[in-house]
């Protein structure tokens, strides 16, 4: 029997930003089904749910078209937690008095909690829990009605609340993990103040996505372009239990920008699911001849996007995928289904997807199956978990559709590393995410190598925030010349530049894989820098990153000995010059340098 409980007991208002979506995952991690929805959702609709918690976001409540809830939702009677905007608007829309500010607090700052609520169950008072801050305005009074429970050094009302209407509000953000009792305090909302029910466990919904894929796909046929990621894989395999080996199909494209041995992994997996169902469409002459030449990064995804559009087309219409009888079928998780108020405005830092014409008359018309729509990224793990996929599969780190080629950097002209007071100033181009804006700025480079402690890494920061015109710092951990004798060259993307990142990735993975430090990462992206001697023309740059969901991260200090071997076997590889350690936390950097 399954015990999926068809409506969700929370629901979050997405006041934009990306803080929904965590809020939403914290929830049901503990166990409790919340979705999320628009800020201005209608009080009706959310009237007979157990709770809403309002989110966070970047805006301000003064701001002409910033998010807003329905007021007649604070009378409906059901329960409300506002987390930082969240207070926010709270505190403007019941009377109570916000203040706009210029520079904001952001980072840890701790709770004197002076009175209890059950909110607070199991939390000190006058004690000094460390909580996350993270806003520019702040509440200076409290609406009629309310009582102003917990403050920090620097915030006046760090939690608020209207206990006998059930109505809560805090300034920090019980979300983050930084915020050591933050858990409790989500826990205490949702069973506490709410009396939610245990009710969500992603592996039960499994019979119900099965019977959601019979009625969109009738007595039709599904296919799929699966990538090798967990996303497809798991979407592709529910769609077998769904419906036989007989009517799902799978098209796999090499670009030729792919990892070593990706092409065998992918192939090797689905024959193993549905034999014969998955074939392999090799367009590494296509895509690599587009891609003669190109240096610019959105140039190259741009062109990347367009060989998808007509290798995905001739595939549709070699194959008859358009004819009525088959429908698509896609990996896309929850996250990507709602358009946030945070991301719908967003400047743009890197295109990521294309949308291929046929695919999108197959979506208009209806003719399409997301069987993983409702599910968070980890669920989509615990769901492949149950239907039994290999963990060697479901713990794959993300890697971008675009492949090796972002991550092979190339350079318009030559040009000498230039020696500056902090170190050297590598004149490649690396894209930046700086006040929400993007940048493409030079590197700076140190020359020692990163200690596991994480101090060079506090130090890239710090010479971040001073440097203009930088957005990335690297520390040196091996190089065969003087970093002063090295040069940018002149490159683009050929073959043997991409066969050399082609290695030097196998290497760094099998090196991590083996030290068990790929567990301890989100992502590991290898990067190719054109920036070396004449015969070793290029260099590497190692990237460990630890993050949620890839709009922030931090990167991730290594142990000296696993650097070291990193940087022996790397520089055995014929053209490479120098290893580099990349210390920079996104933002300012993006994950990728393209
Ligand atoms: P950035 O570099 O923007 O990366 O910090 C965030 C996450 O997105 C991945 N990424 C991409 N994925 N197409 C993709 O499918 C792309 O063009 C692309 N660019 C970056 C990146 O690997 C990281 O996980």
């Amino acid at each position: 029997m399954s015990n999926y409980a068809p409506e969700p007991q929370i629901i979050v208002l997405d006041a934009g930003g990306q803080y929904c979506h965590l809020i939403a995952r914290k929830v049901r991690e503990l166990g409790v089904y919340a979705e999320v929805r628009p800020s201005d959702a209608p009080a009706a609709e959310l009237a007979p749910r157990r709770g809403v918690i309002i989110s966070g976001g970047p805006m301000s409540v003064y701001a002409e078209g910033s998010p807003t809830v329905d007021p007649a939702l604070f009378d409906a009677g059901v329960p409300v937690l506002g987390i930082c905007y969240g207070l926010q608007l709270m505190a403007y829309l019941l009377g109570g008095r916000v203040q706009r500010g210029e520079k904001g607090e952001y980072g840890l700052a701790f709770l004197d909690l002076a009175k209890t609520a059950p909110l607070f169950e199991g939390v000190a008072l006058h004690g000094r829990d460390q909580v996350w801050m993270s806003h520019r305005d702040t509440a200076l009074a409290a609406p009629p009605g309310f009582e102003v429970l917990g403050t920090t050094e620097t915030c006046a009302i760090a939690a608020m609340a209207d206990i006998r209407r059930k109505l809560y509000a805090v300034q920090f953000h019980p979300e983050v993990a930084h915020t050591c009792r933050g858990r409790q305090i989500l826990e205490n909302f949702v069973f506490g103040v709410c009396g939610c029910q245990r009710d969500w466990n992603p592996k039960n919904r499994i019979p119900l996505v099965i019977s959601r894929i019979h009625d969109a796909v009738g007595d039709r046929n599904v296919f799929f372009f699966v990538s090798g990621g967990v996303d497809s894989t798991v979407a592709f395999t529910l769609c077998l239990r769904a419906l036989g080996p007989e009517r799902v199909r799978g098209r796999y494209v090499d670009t030729g920008l792919m990892r070593e041995g990706e092409t065998d992994f992918v192939r090797d997996t689905f024959d193993r699911l549905a034999p014969g169902a998955v074939l392999v469409e090799s367009a590494e002459a296509q895509f690599l001849g587009a891609l003669e030449g190109v240096r610019e990064p959105e140039q190259k995804r741009r062109i990347i996007g367009e060989e998808f559009v007509r290798v995905q087309e001739r595939i549709i219409e070699s194959s008859h995928f358009a004819d009525g009888d088959w429908i698509l079928g896609q990996g896309t998780i929850y996250p990507d289904t709602i358009e946030s108020g945070g991301t719908k405005n967003a400047a743009l830092i890197k295109t990521h997807h294309n949308r291929v014409e046929g695919v999108q008359r197959l979506i208009e018309a209806g003719r399409i199956v997301e069987p993983l729509s409702s599910f968070y990224k980890d669920e989509v793990r615990e769901i492949g978990e149950e239907l039994g996929l290999p963990a060697e599969l479901l713990n794959r780190h993300p890697f971008p559709g675009p492949g090796l080629a972002i991550r092979c950097l190339c350079a318009e002209a030559d040009e000498p590393v230039r020696r500056v007071a902090e170190g050297w100033l590598l004149p490649v181009h690396s894209v930046g995410v700086q006040g929400d804006e993007r940048s493409y700025r030079p590197v700076l480079a140190l020359g020692e190598a990163p200690p596991p402690d994480g101090s060079l890494h506090e130090r890239a920061t710090e010479l971040i925030n001073r440097i203009d015109g930088i957005n990335r710092v690297v520390g040196l951990v091996e190089s065969r010349a003087p970093l002063d004798s090295l040069r940018v060259w002149s490159s683009a993307l050929t073959p043997e530049r991409l066969e050399r990142l082609r290695r030097a990735d196998a290497v760094v993975r099998r090196l991590s894989h083996d030290s068990g430090f790929d567990r301890t990462v989100w992502q590991f992206p290898v990067i190719l820098i054109p920036l070396g001697t004449v015969g070793q023309p290029d260099s590497v740059a190692l990237r460990p990153v630890d993050s949620v969901d890839g709009m922030t991260a931090r990167s991730v200090p290594m142990e000296a000995g696993l650097q070291a071997a990193m940087a022996r076997a790397l520089l055995e590889i014929d053209g490479v010059c120098a290893v580099f350690y990349d210390l920079t936390h996104k933002p300012p950097g993006t994950i990728e340098w393209e």
